[in-house]
């Protein structure tokens, strides 16, 4: 990234972090809600390790984006952004379980099984889970918006998006798939949640269609970067500056692109998809510079 735009970026994407952390302190509080009985402290603590300990918060930031490039009202978008991260934090939370990649560390701490036990981790996963559809079904919008992004969300969370994708990583392990079976994988089980992320801003902004169909074209193309660059870094960079094991995916036998292809082909792949994805905004001019450099972003992450 040039440097102008990367630090522009940077600090952008740090200070959405701040908001969307503050929100998720709210919304993760002791007081019961209406409707609910009580809040019990250990699994509200284990929640809150699992969300308020460092995230990029980088889903946020495209919600908050995707939205505001439309003109959409900052607090929905904000609650939307903030259940988004719940739902991303519950899959890591899971993703790590020892019935899954079995990891200790996240975010540079023990992952949430490890500082507490599993099956207060399992429940963490599940609470957050049901609470990301309890703060997007109270967002301040019309109905018809908010029983749209329910839907979007669910079907990007599930069976047929990042839940599904999951299942298929796993059996990955065993089974390797083809390029197009590792390339749909990725877009469930990562791609899934990025592309509702930049869907979403058109939806709270009750933009039209076309732009809801060329947001969803951008929030692809960066969400298989996202996987991509995920791989490679797994492949080339530490546990230090990840804050998570790296080279599990090779000691498990995942097949992945970065593994099967080397460094060199995945650098050129994310650069081809980071043009893709920047050209799809180029209608929106420097009203998505913003957007623009998370795509930039996506690519020469080192963390
Ligand atoms: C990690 O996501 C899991 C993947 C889908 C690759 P992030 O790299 O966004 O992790 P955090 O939220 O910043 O910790
Ligand atoms: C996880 O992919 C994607 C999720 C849906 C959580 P990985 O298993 O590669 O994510 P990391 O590397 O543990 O963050
Ligand atoms: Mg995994
Ligand atoms: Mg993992
Ligand atoms: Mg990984």
């Amino acid at each position: 990234m040039k440097g102008d735009e990367a630090d522009h970026f940077t600090a952008a994407l740090a200070a959405a972090a701040r908001r969307v952390e503050q929100r998720l302190d709210a919304l993760l509080a002791i007081h019961p809600q209406r409707g609910e009985i009580a809040r019990p402290e250990r699994l509200l603590a284990a929640m809150r390790h699992g969300v308020l300990n460092g995230g990029k918060r980088f889903r946020p930031f495209l919600v908050l984006e995707s939205a505001a490039l439309f003109g959409a009202e900052p607090a929905a978008a904000m609650d939307v952004a903030a259940a988004l991260e719940c739902i991303h934090c519950y899959s890591l939370v899971h993703d790590d379980l020892p019935a899954m990649d079995d990891d200790d560390l996240r975010r540079g701490r023990p992952t949430v099984h490890r500082a507490y036990d599993e099956a207060t981790a399992i429940l963490a996963g599940d609470a957050l889970l049901t609470l990301a559809f309890d703060i997007v079904a109270a967002v301040e919008l019309p109905a018809e918006r908010r029983v749209a992004l329910v839907s979007m969300l669910a079907r990007a969370a599930g069976l047929g998006g990042m839940a599904g994708g999951q299942m298929l990583d796993l059996a990955a392990e065993r089974d390797a798939p083809d390029e197009a079976g590792i390339i749909r994988l990725q877009a469930m089980k990562t791609g899934a949640l990025i592309r509702f992320a930049c869907e979403a801003g058109p939806v709270i902004a009750g933009a039209s269609g076309e732009h809801r169909e060329r947001l969803a074209a951008f929030g692809e193309a960066i969400g298989l970067a996202f996987q991509l660059a995920d791989d490679l870094l797994d492949l080339t960079a530490s546990a230090e500056t990840m804050g998570k094991a790296t080279g599990k995916d090779a000691a498990a036998g995942k097949a992945t692109l970065a593994a099967l292809h080397g460094p060199d082909w995945t650098r050129r792949q994310l650069a081809g998809l980071v043009a893709q994805a920047r050209e799809l905004l180029a209608p929106y001019g420097d009203g998505a510079a913003l957007l623009s450099a998370a795509a930039r972003f996506v690519a020469d992450r080192r963390s």
